[in-house]
């Protein structure tokens, strides 16, 4: 049941810290600091290619996976869509592998890629919630998330235990292939598994949050800003509040902003930035800036290093936890589904279960 939750969701997303911390203890050992890798179909070492695919929030988990595995194991991925992959015909090479993100290992595109990868001489392995699904049985091999029963038909935890499982996979496939050493190993095992006690810091900012849904609601239309792994989550965020809240909202690559986008910008638009301290900071501020000085009204999510320059031009500013690049994709996906999870609260529309949509979508 939903306990003392008002929705699913909302037990769902409290389950985030438990979700993570189960997840990563599956793949990594907190002693050692180091990574177990699951058994996989695939050469890590010879493997020419990875194709990732996966639908909707599972596909931006993957998104981000592929920014994870090529920056720390410098093993080249695609990643798209099951659905346009399926008839794209890609060139594949030989001894090439995927990997397939999916909540429930049942929706119908992304098994229909499995089956076409599988044809194509691809070995597959697929990273899913549910160990008795079609995918599970189907693919070569197989990685769990731990999220348990995810009711919601947004998906919240999944989506964090995804992210938590391709952050050990990405680790694991360089700690392999030479690209990373013991020391790195051990800064980005530690950071992920800071993950879960920051999270709970992160839901304890629901007052904070709340507030900027009631900004949010009002809103016809809102831009989500990130970049680097942060873009999938900008576009998560983005996904989740029209998925809910029914309001239309689209997420960019903050520095694509200004090759379209902003012509939206006006006094009526929120634009939500995901822009914590890291390597990518700097750029996405100056983008944040010209959307403000375009009238843009800027919310941003950032940390303690990432507040004092926003807060000159941000009309609000939400601090979270400071916490390693590396490990900020699966922090911040929290916030930005909290936000949608308010939002449509205060629309009063029907959370658990939105108009149109299923819980796993097995038609193509
Ligand atoms: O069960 P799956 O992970 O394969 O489902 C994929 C998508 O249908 C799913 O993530 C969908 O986008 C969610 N409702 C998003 O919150």
């Amino acid at each position: 049941g939903k306990g003392n939750y008002r929705h699913f969701m909302e037990k769902e997303l409290h389950e985030h810290p438990a979700v993570i911390g189960d997840t990563l203890r599956q793949y990594l050992d907190p002693r050692t600091l180091e990574v177990n890798l699951p058994r996989l179909p695939f050469d890590p070492v010879k493997v020419p290619r990875l194709t990732m695919t996966a639908c909707g929030s599972a596909f931006l988990a993957a998104q981000v996976g592929r920014y994870w595995i090529e920056h720390l194991a410098r093993i080249p991925v695609d990643a798209d869509v099951a659905s346009e992959l399926r008839y794209r015909d890609p060139p594949l090479p030989e001894g090439g592998a995927a990997i397939l993100v999916s909540q429930s290992g049942e929706t119908a595109d992304t098994m229909a890629a499995l089956k076409l990868l599988r044809e194509k001489g691809q070995s597959v392995l697929a990273v899913v919630n549910v160990p008795e699904s079609s995918m599970a049985r189907e693919s070569d091999a197989t990685v769990l998330t731990v999220a348990g029963p995810e009711i919601g038909v947004a998906s919240t935890k999944a989506f964090t235990a995804q992210l938590s499982v391709l952050a050990c996979l990405a680790i694991g496939l360089g700690r392999k292939r030479r690209e990373l050493s013991t020391l790195d190993e051990g800064r980005l095992t530690k950071a992920l598994l800071e993950v879960p006690h920051k999270a709970a810091e992160v839901l304890e900012r629901d007052a904070e949050i709340h507030a900027l849904a009631s900004e949010v609601a009002k809103a016809r239309d809102v831009l989500f800003l990130g970049r680097g792994s942060l873009f999938p989550i900008a576009m998560e965020g983005a996904l989740k509040l029209k998925e809910i809240s029914y309001i239309h909202a689209e997420g960019y690559a903050a520095g694509e902003m200004k090759h379209g986008p902003i012509a939206l910008i006006d006094s009526q638009v929120p634009v939500i930035a995901i822009c914590p301290s890291g390597p990518l900071y700097e750029k996405t501020l100056s983008n944040l800036q010209e959307a403000s000085a375009r009238g843009g009204r800027i919310m941003a999510f950032t940390d303690a290093a990432g507040a004092p320059s926003l807060e000159r031009f941000a009309e609000r500013v939400i601090v979270l936890p400071e916490i390693d690049p590396f490990a900020q994709p699966i922090l911040y996906a929290i916030p930005v589904q909290l936000l949608a999870y308010h939002v449509a609260v205060l629309k009063g529309t029907d959370v658990d279960q939105p108009r149109n949509l299923a819980k796993s979508v097995t038609v193509e």
